[in-house]
């Protein structure tokens, strides 16, 4: 049948091989990324590389894993070297990549390819999955791309593509049996079975499919301000013919924590307040706080109250009525707030400074922090 009578048979969009799965494939044929593990185009890709990139990409980012790869494949060329090496030997290697249990897999997946399988990797979903490490996205990422076996490997690149290009609404991790499903639909239809085109190309292309979804997602559909111009599916994404793709992948709201309590001391001398810098690192890395008590679920006054700052002639402390709360990300908090004063000329603890409480809007103070000091200076 030539193409022409093909397409007076169906319209262009019912038939997917004129639809998004071929649109997909055009533009990885044009915008693919050369990555050291990926065959030429049209070749097919060595198992070992492939199983290799997949387990060292889920430690770290394309960018990171290739040295590292670069290094176990001069090192090692094929899984049958890599089978008899040293574990301590691969566990140096390894160094830096993180989860040595990871790299332990590695090695005994080497080992079980050679032992029981001649050196040869299972072609199937099925047998990947039985060797060490490799779980269901694995197991489908090597078929797809090492074997053109017709399925679609799912990690967040492409959850993030497809929750998108179909506005899925359910939240993660529920909506990953429904994306897994359109993520499929973006395969190109098997042509084993056609007369016509299986002379000329049998293959399904599944794994380039499923690269050209991870490489859209690292490149164009990313995370924040996605380039939708350049993307091949522009026309027909649902979330960005509603404006909100950024708002793709819904999430759950995350669990609020434990309530976490303490104290806060606000400590004035004449129109000064005593302050410090938060560490650099971690929650409110480097702002401005007044001195304060650890902040932990279960904290009681008293021992909040113990860890005041000491300095020289303070008045009495007083405790202020009621509390400030406030809500991070993480978890509520809840404060009581001291108040004390200091004699003209007495000195900041170490690490503390004293700051004009008329100049406190140049600090940065968070708002956890302005409430404290609008609540310890209040009447
Ligand atoms: N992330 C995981 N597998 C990948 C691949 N084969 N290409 C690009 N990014 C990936």
């Amino acid at each position: 049948m030539s193409s022409a009578l093909r397409s007076q048979r169906k319209s262009p969009e019912a038939d997917p091989r004129d639809g998004r799965p071929v649109r997909l494939l055009a533009w990885y044929d044009r915008h693919r990324r050369r990555l050291p593990w990926r065959a030429p185009a049209g070749e097919r890709a060595d198992p070992y590389r492939v199983w290799l990139s997949e387990i060292m990409l889920q430690q770290t980012t394309v960018k990171a894993v290739g040295p590292y790869f670069e290094k176990f494949l001069i090192r090692w060329p094929d899984v049958t070297a890599l089978g008899s090496a040293a574990l301590d030997d691969v566990l140096r290697m390894w160094a830096g990549l993180g989860y040595y249990s990871r790299a332990r897999n590695l090695h005994a997946c080497a080992v079980a390819v050679v032992r029981d399988h001649g050196g040869v990797f299972p072609d199937t979903e099925e047998g990947l999955r039985a060797l060490p490490g490799i779980g269901p996205y694995t197991a489908a990422a090597i078929a797809a791309i090492a074997f053109d076996r017709r399925t679609m490997p799912v990690d967040g690149n492409i959850e993030r593509v497809v929750s998108r290009l179909f506005a899925v609404e359910e939240t993660l991790p529920q909506a990953k049996p429904p994306i897994q499903q359109l993520a499929a639909g973006l395969l190109s239809p098997s042509l084993a079975g056609d007369a016509e085109t299986r002379a000329g190309d049998a293959k399904t292309r599944a794994g380039d499919s499923a690269q050209a979804l991870m490489d859209l997602g690292a490149s164009i559909c990313t995370p924040k301000k996605p380039a939708c111009a350049l993307c091949p599916f522009s026309e027909d994404c649902a979330a960005r013919l509603r404006g909100d793709q950024e708002t793709f992948p819904r999430k759950a709201p995350k669990k609020s924590g434990a309530l976490r309590r303490g104290a806060a001391f606000v400590v004035t001398r004449g129109d000064e307040l005593l302050v410090r810098s938060r560490p650099e690192k971690g929650l409110l890395g480097g702002m401005t706080e007044v001195p304060g008590s650890e902040w932990l679920t279960g904290q009681d006054d008293k021992s909040a109250l113990a860890q005041a700052p000491q300095l020289a002639g303070l008045s009495r402390w007083h405790r202020k009525a009621g509390v400030v709360t406030h809500v991070f990300t993480h978890f509520p908090l809840e404060l009581v707030v001291y108040t004390a004063t200091a004699r003209a000329r007495t000195r900041a603890p170490s690490g503390m400074r004293w700051v004009p409480i008329a100049t406190l809007a140049d600090e940065a103070l968070p708002n956890v922090m302005r409430k404290v000091v609008a609540h310890g200076l209040g009447d």
